[in-house]
């Protein structure tokens, strides 16, 4: 099965689990189980925007940071901007917050409401250069598909 196809399922997926339910914790909490169920990423979560702070959610993997300063590490700096971020190499980028020595590779997508950065959808590899721009296609589908 091709990477496409994959997320092709997943946003299917996705869809089903959330239509009808409102709750975003829960969403994100189902949300991060699918996804971590079928890439087996290293850690699949969310960041919540709390005031200055992003402040850990719902996620599948080892224990992570549970606060991170706006313009931070890749999250805080996704936050700042307002867009994707795409690491192949998370040793090369300039202030990475390790949360795990074993993760190699990161995506973080942030995801917006009236032009602001609500959350995040955080995502770790173990492995390097493991995401391109087909996973930030699928998976900001996936996130526009489950908090419409
Ligand atoms: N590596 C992230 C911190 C979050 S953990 O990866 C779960 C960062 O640099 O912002």
């Amino acid at each position: 099965m091709t990477k496409e196809e994959k997320y092709q399922e997943l946003l299917q997926e996705a869809e089903a689990l959330t239509a009808g339910e409102t709750d975003e914790i829960a969403n994100m909490a189902n949300l991060a189980a699918a996804i971590y169920a079928r890439f087996g990423f290293h850690w699949v979560g969310f960041y919540r925007v709390c005031g200055e702070e992003l402040v850990l959610g719902p996620f599948q993997g080892p224990v992570a940071c549970t606060r991170i300063r706006y313009g931070r590490g890749v999250c805080g700096t996704a936050w700042k901007e307002g867009r994707t971020l795409i690491v192949p190499d998370v040793d090369q980028f300039p202030g990475h917050i390790a949360c795990s020595a074993l993760s190699r590779s990161e995506i973080v997508i942030p995801l917006t409401r009236a032009g602001a950065v609500v959350a995040e959808l955080d995502i770790d590899s173990a492995e390097l250069d493991t995401f391109d721009a087909v996973d930030e296609l699928w998976l900001t589908r996936i996130l526009a598909a489950a908090y419409k």
